[in-house]
C-alpha cells in the first residue's frame, strides 16, 4: 500500500472515532505525543481546578477546606474514581503515595496474611525495578525470601511454600500483557495472594479487579490517568481482606479515630487503613480533575481503539521502515499486548532524540529499545502513521549518516557508549 493510501486510511479511522472528540478534553499541539505511557498529557480541567483549589480552598477557607471543601476524605473518594476505571466497587482503593511505597504496604501485608510456613515471594522476573528493590526489603524484613519468576510462567511456580505473587499487569518494557485471570486463580488454587502493579495497565485496557478476585493491586496515575507529574499512586486492597490488611506503614491517617491521638494504633475500617500520613491535596486535586475526562468513556471502547491504534502503527513501520531495520518487542497477539509498541534498533538513543527534535515524542530505554505509548483519549491515527513515516526518515538518515545499507546493522553500537543525555531521548521518564 502507498504512503498516500495509509494516509487516506488515518484520516477515515479518525472520521470514524467514537473517541475523537475526547481530545478535546486535553491540553495538546500538533506534537506527536507517543508518550502517555509514561507522563499523561495534561487535561484542560486540571489548571482551572488546581487555581480555585489554590486560591478559594487553600487562600480563602484555609483549614476550613479539610471539612468543608472534603480534602480529608480526597484519598478515599478519588480511589473510588480510579477503582471504577480498574474493576473494583466503591470502598476498595485509596489513593496516596507512591507505588513504590504501596508495593511495600502490599507486599508487607500479603506476607501476613499468607502465614507463617509460607516462605517465599514470587516477583515477576522483568518486574519494573522498584517492585523487585521492595519486594527484597520486604522478604528480608518478614524473613521471607524472594524468587524471580517470569511473569508467564507464575501460575506453574506458584506452590504450598508461597506468600505472594508480584506480577506487573503490562510489562514496561516489552509492553506485554500477563494474564491476570489465570495468574490469580492459580495463586488462589496453591493458598497464595497475588499483588498486581497496574501501571501500565489502568485507563489502557479492562482490569475487572473484583471479578478475578484479585487480593491487592497498585498502579500510578500519571500514566494513563493524566494525574500529572507524580501524581499521587493507589493501593486497591479486597474488601473481604480489608480487616486482616495489617499495615507495615501504620500512620496516623490510617488510624480509626486520627484526632483522637491516642498513643495505641488502632487501624481504620474500609481502604482508609491503607493511608499513612497527610494527603497531598494538590496533587490529589490536579488528579481528581484529570479524572473528569473519562465522563462518558467506557473503557472497552478505550480497548478497542488502543489495539487498533497499534496494529495500525505496526502495520505503517512494516510499510515505511526497511525490512530488519528494527523488531516489535511487543507481542502480536491481541490477548498480550497492552498499549504500547516497543521496537528494538541499533542506535535506538539516537534514533530517539532526532525523533523528538521532529515532534514525535516517546522514548528510549537502553540499550536498544524504542517505547511508543498510545492513549486512545487522545492519539489519533494520523498520529500513528505519521510517527512511523518519521521514524523511517530519520533511520534512513542515521544510516545515510554511518554509512551503511539501509536494512543492515549500523554501525555504531545501540547502548551507553556514546548516548545522548537521558532528558532528550525520554529516558528520564518511566
Ligand atoms: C510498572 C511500574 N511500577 C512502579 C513504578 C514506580 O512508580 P513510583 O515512581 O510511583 O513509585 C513505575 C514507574 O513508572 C512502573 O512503570
Amino acid at each position: 500500500m502507498s504512503d498516500d493510501l495509509l494516509r487516506e486510511r488515518a484520516g477515515r479511522l479518525d472520521a470514524a472515532d467514537g473517541l475523537a472528540k475526547i481530545r478535546d478534553r486535553f491540553t495538546l499541539d500538533e506534537t506527536v505525543y507517543l508518550d502517555g505511557n509514561s507522563l499523561g498529557a495534561l487535561p484542560a480541567t486540571v489548571a482551572p481546578r488546581l487555581r480555585d483549589v489554590i486560591e478559594r480552598e487553600w487562600g480563602s477557607l484555609r483549614i476550613r477546606s479539610w471539612d468543608e471543601s472534603g480534602w480529608w476524605t480526597a484519598p478515599e473518594r478519588i480511589g473510588d474514581r480510579i477503582g471504577a476505571l480498574i474493576g473494583a466497587a466503591t470502598g476498595q482503593v485509596v489513593a496516596g503515595d507512591s507505588t513504590s511505597v504501596n508495593v511495600f504496604k502490599a507486599v508487607v501485608a500479603a506476607v501476613r496474611m499468607a502465614g507463617e510456613e509460607r516462605t517465599e515471594i514470587l516477583v515477576d522476573a522483568a518486574t519494573f525495578p522498584t517492585d523487585g528493590y521492595l519486594a527484597e526489603s520486604a522478604a528480608r524484613m518478614t524473613g521471607r525470601t524472594v524468587r524471580p519468576v517470569g511473569a508467564g510462567d507464575m501460575a506453574d511456580a506458584i506452590g504450598e511454600r508461597t506468600a505472594v505473587v508480584l506480577v506487573n499487569h503490562v510489562d514496561y518494557r516489552t509492553g506485554r500483557l500477563h494474564d491476570l485471570a489465570a495468574t490469580t486463580a492459580a495463586a488462589h488454587a496453591a493458598g497464595a495472594l497475588v499483588v498486581w502493579d497496574l501501571c501500565h495497565s489502568a485507563g489502557a485496557l479492562p482490569v475487572d479487579l473484583d471479578a478475578h478476585g484479585v487480593d491487592l493491586a497498585v498502579g500510578c496515575s500519571y500514566k494513563y490517568l493524566n494525574g500529572g507529574p507524580g501524581a499521587p499512586a493507589y493501593l486497591y486492597v479486597r474488601r473481604d481482606l480489608q480487616p486482616r490488611f495489617d499495615s507495615p506503614l501504620p500512620g496516623w491517617n490510617s488510624h480509626a479515630d486520627p484526632f483522637g491521638m491516642s498513643p495505641d494504633y488502632s487501624p481504620a475500617d474500609g481502604s482508609a487503613r491503607g493511608r499513612v500520613g497527610t494527603p497531598d491535596i494538590l496533587s490529589l486535586l490536579a488528579l481528581d480533575a484529570a479524572l473528569d475526562v473519562w465522563d462518558g468513556v467506557a473503557i472497552a471502547d478505550v480497548r478497542a481503539k488502543s489495539l487498533a491504534l497499534t496494529d495500525f502503527f505496526l502495520e505503517c513501520v512494516e510499510r515505511y521502515v526497511p525490512s530488519g531495520r528494527v523488531s516489535s518487542i511487543t507481542p502480536a497477539a491481541h490477548g498480550q499486548r497492552g498499549s504500547q509498541v516497543a521496537l528494538r534498533c541499533d542506535d535506538a538513543g539516537e534514533v530517539m532524540r532526532r525523533l523528538t527534535a521532529r515532534g514525535v515524542v516517546g522514548d528510549y530505554r537502553r540499550p536498544d529499545v524504542l517505547r511508543f505509548g498510545f492513549t486512545p483519549l487522545y492519539t489519533r491515527f494520523a498520529d500513528a502513521e505519521l510517527a512511523a513515516r518519521v521514524l523511517a526518515d530519520v533511520l534512513r538518515e542515521v544510516d545515510e549518516e554511518a554509512g551503511t545499507e539501509p536494512g543492515t546493522a549500523s554501525a555504531e553500537p545501540g547502548g551507553e557508549a556514546g548516548a545522548p543525555s537521558g532528558h532528550d531521548t525520554g529516558e528520564g521518564n518511566r
